[in-house]
Order: C-alpha cells, then structure tokens, then sequence
C-alpha cells in the first residue's frame, strides 16, 4: 500500500505512561519517585482528565467518623460485585487504601475536615459496616464535592516538583509490539505541531480511562473515548468483562451531568410521580444508599411502569430541598451550581430532574493487582503480557467485577497507580540496568494513521458516533433482552463495516480535530462492538448486566470473566477464571450468597 512518508521524531525512556488522570499520575509520581525516566503523555492537558469530574470521594476505611474496618470494606466491594470480583485484588485494595489515603493528604489534597481536624468521611450507596449487618459506613473521604479536582490537582502539582516529564496533547495511536518481548513503546500524534513520535520504553502503562461516549447519555467527558482499551485489541490483548456498563442513577436529565451519590449520603432522596419514595419497597434496609445498579433499575422499572416525574414522565426527582442550606453550601457546592446550570433547579427549593446515565466501565484490559496486563488462552491459566501495564478505568482488575460501588473508583485509580509505581521500580532495581531493546516497528500504527488520513469514504464521522450511540443507548442499557441484543450486535457490526467508508475532509496533520475524532470513533467502535457481543453472550443477570430473559445470577454457568479478542473484525470470545479467595490469611473469603440490600 502506498503512504505517504512521515519524519519520525524518537525518545527513549524506561517507562512511557499513557494517560494523566489520576491512576497516570500517582503511577507517573511514583515512578520518578523511584528515580525512573518516565514520559507521561495525555491528549488532554493533565488537570483536565476526566478524574476531575468526580465528586463524591475516596474510599478508605479511615473509622475517621465512626468505627470501620477494611474487611468490611473488602465484604461490601465483593458483594458490590455480585461476587464477580476478584477477591484477592480486593483485599489487596481495601487494605492498602488506608495508607494510599493517608498519603494523598500528606501530598496536599485539601480534604473536607471534621471539628476534630481529621478527614471528613460521608456514606455511600453499599458501603456498610459490620459485614452488611450493621449501619452504613461513614467510608468516603472527600474535599467537599469536588475531590476529583482536589486529587488530580495535587498529583499533577507533585509529579512536576518531582520532575516528571509530560508530553501534553500528544494522541497515542498504537502499541508497538514484539512477539516474543512484549510491548516495546508507543507510537503518538503530536496534535499541537503535527509531528509523529515513537516512544521506545521497556515498560509501557495504559491509563487512558473508560469509553463512556459509547453510549447517547453519559457523565463521561467527551474525550473519554478509551483509547488504550483499542490500542490493547488492536494490539492481540483481549479486553475482560465489557458487558458490564455502570449506570450512574443520578445523571441530570437532558444533560448527563453527573450529581454525585454524596448527596444521598447526605440525606437526599429520590421521589416517584406519585411522591413516593420508592426506594423503600425495593431496598428496605439501604433504601437510596442501595449499590448503584439496584437504584438505576429500580429508578427504570418506577419509569417503565408509568410513575416517572415530568411532562413525558420519564425521569425521576432527587430532593435535596429539604437539608439544611449550610450543609449544601459547605459539603455540596459544586452540584448546586451543576443543577443551577444544567436543569435551571436551586436545590434548596426544588428537586432535580435525574435519569439513570453511563457513568463507569467496570471492564478493560484483564491486569493483575501489580499492574501486569494478563491473557489466557485455555480458560485455566493466565500469561502475563511482557511489558505491558494497565491501571485505571482502563484496567480490569477485577477489583469491580460486575458492578463498582461508587467512591471505590478514586480508591481503585490511586492505589493500582501507586502499586504499577512499586512494582516496576522494584522490577527495575533487580534487573539494573537494562538495555532498551527497541525491537518491534511502528509501520502498522503508520499505516492506520495514513490509511484514516486519506480515506476516501462518503460517511461523516458524526453521523456514524450517533448511529453508534444510540444503538448502544437503545440495545445495551441499564435493562436488555435476546432479542434486543441480537439487533444490536447486528446494528454494530454494520457500523464497524461502514467505518471503512468513512470521509476526511481536513488532511492536514497540525490540530486536525477531523482525524482526531475519526480516530477515537474507531476506537469506540471496536469497544461497543465487544461490549454487546459479550453481553449477548452472558445469559445471566449479574451486577450491572440486567437481563430481561435470564432474570437470576446463574453460579453455576456463568462465575466466569468473559475475555473478548478482535480478529479482523470479528470478536473472539473466551473465559478466565474468577479468584474466589482472599489474598492473605487475615481475613476469609466470602463464598457467593444472594445480594440484597
Ligand atoms: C459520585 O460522586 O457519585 C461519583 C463517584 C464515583 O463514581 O465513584
């Protein structure tokens, strides 16, 4: 095939970060912690990745405000994850989450404090005490509700004090791979001034975040589009359990913007057309503190049957008009102006317009606990992909396993960035040092660019995103079905098949935002593609993955990670054991029981 030729530009580094949120960053800001060469390269600039978006807190079983244990930490996040995660990686993050906690605040996060001076500790939903006997935990630490932007702000302000070097609005195209040693760098697009890059590194980490704009309604920022996820795919590695999509039940209506779960922890509820609280009939020990995917289907099923609120009542009302103002102003300000802003509400008055909205992919790139990316080809044993790390939403560890209880995502991003940081300077300290060995070519990620650069097609990328969008909206929600599932596959599969004619008008290299978002739909595309197929496949109800045709969780058939290959298009699918027991002997494992709440 004819491409045009392109001036390279190399760097050579003993580790390449993809991705500046707050897993790239606590993994950057270890790394040169341990006196590593690290680049850190973000298509966003670092203090505007997606993790400063996210409101309501950390958790950490801190007992800052009442008594707390990371065992029931570690008891609430397995059942969370209707018993789909992997309770070994769990344990490892409930209990290393007290001193990655405690670290943040001795970096500078400015936490909401208590009377006392400690860390200021609210409920939230499935966070509870007591192994699920007792009263909610007060768990999830929080600067206000704004502790995303409190973290990333902090991380970012440490990386550069330690000298990190960061390559800022630089789009990672492709892995570069070898067959035998793994990945061997990156290959990226330099948006600023046009130019390619090829960064060679021994050890390469993928930290680029969830692929919320999958779907039509969604928290997720517009540039959360999971490159590393495609890279991944493209690359040979297969992605684990993307059936399993969180909906946030409180996204505004029409808008998608988040309001955080803290404000049910700070006594807000939820009200159907009739007034009703209704989480009552369908949690009655929780109610509105349920676990995530319980609220959302309970928020549909009030709206399917005709009792949602509003002209077409198809939405639902959350009320924070009867707190007190000051705990508004003091614990709640940024969603006030949220809702100010985007559903024209003083919360102090009214309710908010909420709709259950995409909001967390508890699937990604299978890695171990240490950041090291697996596959297993025999449904028994996993092989660790030399080289090749992943943390973050990116990741699936499976910390979440069907479905993640809110708060645990900040928690999940700081400690796998601070375990991948520990566990390759380690690494790297035994091997000294070590040769970069630059094996693998970056003619495969030249060829796609080139290839995208010049199609020549007659669909505009727009209309393909929104076809996609709303495909996943409609086929692969908070509720699916057979059937529903059959015609979305079918729908997905054409979508990819038109991909290939695609239009670009702007063939220039410098801020090309028409080849920028052609690139990323590609890279949805590939993603929604896994997600409904693995969904078709898994014939049972778990977590996230409500099926209106298998209603129950099915043990027997179906406690399995699926594992999704893209192989010229098509998606191959296999399955990987799920670790049932704990990883140290401090505490037992929790055998599969009915989840209620
Ligand atoms: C929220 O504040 O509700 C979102 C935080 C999370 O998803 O963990």
């Amino acid at each position: 095939m004819y491409r045009k030729s392109y001036n390279i530009i190399e760097h050579n580094y003993d580790v390449v970060v993809v991705g500046a949120g707050g897993a790239g960053l606590r993994a950057t800001l270890g790394l040169v912690e341990n006196d590593l060469s690290v680049a850190c390269l973000t298509k966003v600039y670092p203090t505007r990745s997606h993790t400063v978006a996210a409101q309501g807190g950390i958790s950490a079983a801190l007992g800052n405000m009442s008594e707390d244990s990371w065992k029931w930490h570690m008891y609430d996040t397995v059942k969370g994850s209707d018993w789909l995660g992997d309770q070994d990686a769990i344990e490892y993050m409930c209990r290393e989450a007290i001193p990655a906690v405690v670290e943040l605040e001795h970096y500078g996060v400015p936490f909401s404090r208590t009377t006392e001076g400690k860390i200021y500790q609210r409920p939230f939903g499935g966070m509870t005490t007591e192994f699920g006997d007792g009263p909610p935990a007060n768990r999830t630490c929080s600067a206000a509700d704004r502790t995303g932007h409190a973290i990333l702000h902090t991380l970012y302000q440490q990386s550069l004090k330690n000298k990190a070097e960061f390559f800022i609005e630089y789009f990672a195209l492709d892995l570069i791979m070898d067959e035998k040693d793994g990945c061997q760098g990156v290959v990226a697009w330099s948006l600023e001034d046009g130019n390619l890059h090829k960064f060679n590194a021994k050890k390469v980490i993928l930290a680029t975040g969830g692929y919320g704009r999958v779907y039509f309604s969604a928290t997720s920022a517009h540039t959360c589009t999971g490159d590393g996820n495609a890279m991944a795919l493209r690359a040979g590695v297969p992605l684990q359990d993307m059936e399993f999509v969180q909906f946030h039940p409180t996204g505004i209506y029409g808008a998608g913007c988040l309001i955080t779960e803290g404000t049910r922890g700070e006594g807000g509820y939820l009200t159907n057309s009739e007034g009703e609280r209704f989480m009552e009939r369908y949690a009655p020990n929780a109610k509105d503190l349920a676990s995530r995917d319980v609220v959302a289907r309970s928020m549909t099923v009030e709206i399917n049957d005709g009792r949602g609120v509003g002209k077409e009542r198809d939405h639902i009302f959350l009320h924070l008009n009867h707190l007190d103002p000051n705990v508004i102003s003091k614990r709640l300000p940024g969603i006030a102006e949220t809702a100010k802003i985007f559903a024209g509400v003083d919360v102090n008055k009214e309710p908010i317009p909420v709709i259950p909205t995409c909001h967390y992919n508890m699937g990604g790139i299978p890695a171990k606990f240490t950041g090291e990316v697996v596959t297993n080809t025999d449904g028994i044993n996993d092989t660790v992909v030399p080289n090749l790390y992943a943390i973050g939403e990116a990741a699936c560890v499976s910390v979440h396993g069907a479905n993640r209880l809110g708060s645990n995502s900040l928690l999940d991003l700081v400690v796998f960035g601070r375990s991948v940081a520990h566990h390759i300077g380690k690494e790297m300290k035994k091997s000294g040092k070590s040769i970069l060995s630059k094996k693998g070519s970056e003619e495969k990620a030249l060829d796609r660019f080139d290839s995208l650069r010049y199609s020549k097609g007659d669909v505009m990328p727009a209309k393909l995103r929104l076809d996609m969008q709303k495909t996943m909206q409609n086929h692969c929600a908070v509720f699916r079905t057979g059937e529903g599932l059959e015609k979305g596959s079918k729908k997905m599969d054409e979508i990819y098949e038109n991909f290939s004619n695609v239009k670009i008008t702007d063939k220039s290299l410098i801020w090309n935002t028409d080849l920028l978002e052609t690139m990323e739909l590609e890279n949805l595309i590939q993603q929604a593609v896994v997600t409904v197929k693995s969904a078709e496949n898994r014939k049972e109800s778990r977590g996230a993955h409500a099926r209106d045709d298998f209603r129950d969780r099915n043990d027997e058939d179906w406690l399995f990670h699926t594992l999704a290959w893209l192989k010229n298009k098509n998606i191959k699918l296999g399955a990987r054991p799920v670790t049932l027991r704990a990883m140290s002997n401090e505490v037992q494992s929790f055998p599969p029981k009915a989840r209620v709440y």
